[in-house]
């Protein structure tokens, strides 16, 4: 099937690990280009994107930046425009995931969570709608979002939890408010996966006590099982999707 994703371009966030390279990688099978914008690892990005330039057709680049730095997320939309011309595909894929439990979280902490999870998605998607009606192109969102954002957090996230559910909502609010111009918004929500996010943080063995009897597939995914249903919302064969939430997650989330 040709899911008319040649040709196009995506910026993607976060595109230097976990599931954003996984994302990063799928589209450029299809003939995407990619920015692959990190903040981090700067060898191992510029090799990965060498390798996208290297092995399919279309051209990768990276840009680096500071999701917490409106000045860094100014840079990496006017890069992208100014390199390609368009953008066709924006993934609001970058986040972190910090732990403390409620009585004893900071505003600070509280305050930079939103901050990376919440606000700098806002700041792209605006950048990224005005571009599109400017240019009078129709255009992809799509939002990671996680199970959390409707299960809240079990385990000391309630903030990181409260940021994903506010991007929900904000998907929805945005997809109503731009489909007139053929733009569609989708968030995507993954259970738990194998990426730096959960294996820095938890052993094999916490994973499985902590996840697997709450999974009814009874592991944890790959990025790439949640990345193809990231491109899938990229693709034209979605014209018809906006505001939904779709669900990755195993069976974690049932709703
Ligand atoms: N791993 C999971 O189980 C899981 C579950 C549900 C949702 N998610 C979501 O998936 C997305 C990708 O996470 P992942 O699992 O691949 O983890 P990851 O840690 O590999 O990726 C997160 C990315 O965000 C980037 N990032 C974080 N803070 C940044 C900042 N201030 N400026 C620029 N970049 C910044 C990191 O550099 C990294 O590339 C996140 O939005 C995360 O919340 C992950």
């Amino acid at each position: 099937m040709d899911f008319g994703l040649k040709g196009k371009t995506a910026l993607v966030t976060g595109g230097g690990s976990g599931l954003g390279k996984a994302i990063c990688e799928i589209l450029a099978q299809e003939g995407t280009n990619v920015v692959v914008h990190y903040r981090s690892n700067e060898e191992s990005v510029l090799r990965f994107v060498e390798h996208l330039n290297e092995t399919y057709e279309g051209k990768s680049m990276a840009v680096k930046g500071d999701m917490s730095k409106e000045s860094d997320l100014d840079n990496l939309f006017d890069t992208a425009c100014k390199h390609y011309q368009k953008i066709d595909i924006l993934v609001n894929n970058a986040g972190i995931w910090p732990k403390a439990y409620v009585k004893d979280m900071s505003v600070s902490e509280f305050e930079n969570t939103m901050k990376i999870n919440l606000q700098s998605p806002f700041i792209l998607c605006k950048k990224m709608i005005n571009h599109l009606i400017d240019q009078e192109r129709k255009g992809k969102i799509i939002n990671i979002v996680s199970q959390a954002a409707f299960h809240g957090s079990t385990s000391g996230h309630a903030h990181y939890a409260a940021s994903k559910g506010g991007l929900v909502t904000f998907t929805v609010s945005l997809a109503r408010e731009v489909a007139k111009h053929g733009i569609n918004v989708n968030a995507v929500a993954p259970g738990i996966m194998e990426t730096p996010m959960i294996t820095a943080n938890m052993s094999e063995e916490m994973i499985k006590k902590s996840y697997h009897e709450r999974i009814p597939l009874q592991r944890i995914s790959t990025p790439e099982e949640v990345a193809y249903t990231v491109a899938f919302l990229a693709s034209n064969k979605t014209d018809y999707i906006t505001g939904a939430t779709i669900d990755v997650t195993g069976g974690m989330l049932m709703r």
